[in-house]
């Protein structure tokens, strides 16, 4: 059985791997394997939750993501079609496949969690979205989108529509705003809250710094 979900790993590993290839808006696989890593690392804190799903849906968490995909509805359908070929409980796969669903951040809105495998996949996707990582990854977005690193002209959208947070005028500095600051506090688990601590200063004093430059202040 062990075996069996090595193999089952591995293949899915090679799937994700060739999906996401070399993409530059910060869902390449580096960062699939980071959130994996966190994810394992989460899971052997909290001592909950089977580490085979949550490692499965730690792999396939993006492969539906819109940015990633010609459609919306191609890529939903990308989970399913991929889980289709491999020998797994009906239960197991529509776990993983709930997981993938419900754990997108998408502007703000919020779909309740029911298990703790979702939970952990969510904190170890957040956690790299924040710290040194998270700044790093939302200046690459802004840079592919063609966004200012910041517009002190442009105003912090508090409330958006999914239509806003994807194509709304904004910069990089004001996701840190927007969203990123906010994760921390989204967070579920003891040990991701931990992890978010560093990460949060991180944000925090470059922020604190970035402003003392743009001011002229240093
Ligand atoms: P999610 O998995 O929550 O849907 P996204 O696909 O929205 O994440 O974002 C992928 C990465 O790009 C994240 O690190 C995120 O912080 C960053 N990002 C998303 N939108 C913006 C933006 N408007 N400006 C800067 N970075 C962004
Ligand atoms: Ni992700």
């Amino acid at each position: 059985m062990q075996k069996l979900k090595e193999l089952i790993i591995e293949k899915t590993e090679k799937y994700v791997r060739n999906e996401l290839g070399a993409e530059a808006t910060g869902h390449d696989w580096f960062h699939i394997e980071r959130v994996r890593n966190n994810a394992l690392h989460i899971w052997q804190h909290e001592k909950s939750g089977d580490p085979f799903i949550i490692e499965m849906a730690a792999l396939l968490h993006d492969i539906s993501d819109e940015k990633l995909n010609k459609s919306a509805e191609i890529g939903e359908a990308k989970p399913e079609k991929f889980l289709s070929t491999i020998s797994l409980m009906d239960k197991d796969k529509n776990h993983i496949k709930q997981i993938i669903q419900s754990i997108s951040f998408k502007g703000g809105r919020k779909t309740e969690l029911v298990t703790v495998e979702a939970k952990i996949v969510q904190d170890a996707d957040r956690l790299d979205a924040i710290g040194a990582i998270g700044i790093a990854r939302a200046f690459a977005y802004g840079g592919k989108k063609g966004q200012p690193i910041y517009d002190p002209n442009i105003s912090v959208r508090e409330e958006m529509s999914l239509e806003e947070y994807r194509n709304g005028k904004s910069s990089s500095i004001h996701h840190f705003y927007e969203k990123l600051l906010k994760l921390k506090e989204l967070l579920h688990t003891a040990r991701a809250k931990e992890m978010a601590e560093i990460r949060q200063n991180m944000m925090e004093s470059f922020l604190a710094q970035f402003f003392q430059e743009w001011n002229g202040k240093v």
